[in-house]
């Protein structure tokens, strides 16, 4: 991310924060009123012609929403290893308004949504990802922040967790990748990414860097384009998971109106080609109306794993589950990750919190500069 503007509640950690810059010409900056309108308290904003995909589905096509037809890889299995439905099964759209711009609705099994927030909030977050927690010390070196909270269920200072970077680490005060900053991407996350850019018509993509974003009830993020990658054609993946969000789609510049659509758990934004550089912001975080990561048919019970309570949230915190393709499938057998009891800490935290990763191609495909591999 690239924050240009302002951040009315700082997800950087502190760290990049200016007054938003005027549109040329002086037009009015409709990109910052709308930011505005949508993320007030009092009175709250009309939320009625927020794009809703999940009207879409019923049938209701929008007047500005298109079906859009992914492509099917032949690799049927990755699907299911990656915790996915079978991609003739999910609800993609595109907008006639921004052209690039891609909506795959929610294409994760209930347990691809638990297993990929579970990477997320317990396994990313440490070395050698760098967070926002590493310049306040709040992490010993070393030290698993996950573990750290969950040892005493302190779930104010989980929230103190706002960001991570993987791979090439975005640096917030120059706004740039440092090519000697850079960690191993993972490889899971590499995996899943192609295959969803594959999906939208990019089968040699390579991520290379990505921001997992940590929102709570009033996080917001201030509208921005993210144009530090020297290939800014390929394109940006975004998925998100637990809480619902508003999300603001401009134009190339902040004048133009910007489209309010609601992103919800599982649901992966895809922008590129024209909206590849478009400005973009989250004003506003919303309750999930549904829990899309509880297995509906499979409702286990708080007891589920044959442990009591805690003994599973002690567990599931000091990292005693494994990260193989059965997991994705069942997390219940695997002894410590149930799916619908409410008591896991990954559930918990979707209940209450949003994560977003923000998936980007930092070169071109094939050029020489590229440094070796970490
Ligand atoms: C970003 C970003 C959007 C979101 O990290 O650059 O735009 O939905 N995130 O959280
Ligand atoms: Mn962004």
């Amino acid at each position: 991310m690239d924050t240009d503007s302002a951040m009315e509640v700082d997800l950087t950690g502190g760290s990049a924060s200016a007054e938003p810059s005027l549109p040329e010409n002086n037009s009015p900056d409709l990109m910052r009123e709308g930011f505005k309108y949508f993320k007030r308290r009092k009175p709250p904003p009309d939320l009625s012609n927020v794009i809703d995909f999940d009207q879409c589905e019923a049938g209701g096509l929008h007047g500005n929403v298109k079906p859009y037809q992914v492509l099917i890889p032949d690799d049927r299995t990755a699907f299911q290893e990656l915790g996915l439905v079978h991609p003739q099964e999910w609800k993609a759209f595109s907008l006639e308004s921004h052209p690039g711009m891609i909506l795959l609705r929610n294409p994760f099994t209930a347990a691809g949504q638990r297993h990929w927030a579970g990477r997320c909030v317990r396994d990313l977050p440490g070395h050698p990802n760098k967070t926002n927690l590493d310049a306040q010390g709040l992490l010993p070196p070393g030290g698993n922040w996950w573990k750290h909270c969950l040892d005493g269920v302190d779930w104010e200072r989980l929230k103190k967790l706002r960001w991570v970077t993987l791979g090439f680490h975005h640096d917030w005060e120059t706004k740039l990748y440092n090519l000697c900053d850079r960690s191993p991407f993972p490889s899971d996350l590499a995996r899943l990414a192609s295959l969803l850019a594959g999906c939208v018509g990019w089968p040699s993509y390579s991520p290379e860097a990505a921001i997992v974003n940590f929102y709570h009830s009033d996080s917001t993020l201030a509208p921005h384009t993210d144009h530090s990658e020297w290939d800014m054609t390929a394109p940006l993946l975004s998925l998100s998971f637990g809480q619902s969000a508003v999300f603001l789609l401009g134009g190339r510049d902040r004048s133009q109106a910007p489209v309010a659509l609601y992103l919800r758990s599982g649901d992966v934004l895809v922008m590129t080609g024209p909206s590849r550089l478009s400005y973009h912001a989250v004003p506003r975080l919303m309750p999930a109306t549904d829990a899309r990561w509880h297995d509906g048919k499979r409702k286990l019970s708080a007891d589920c794993c044959g442990q009591p309570k805690l003994a599973r949230v002690a567990a599931a915190a000091n990292g005693d589950v494994t990260h193989h393709r059965d997991v994705i499938r069942c997390e219940c057998e695997s002894g410590g990750r149930g799916g619908g009891g409410g008591t896991d800490p990954v559930i918990e935290y979707l209940s209450r919190s949003r994560i977003n990763v923000n998936v980007r191609q930092v070169f071109p495909r094939g050029l020489m500069l590229r440094p070796e591999d970490p």
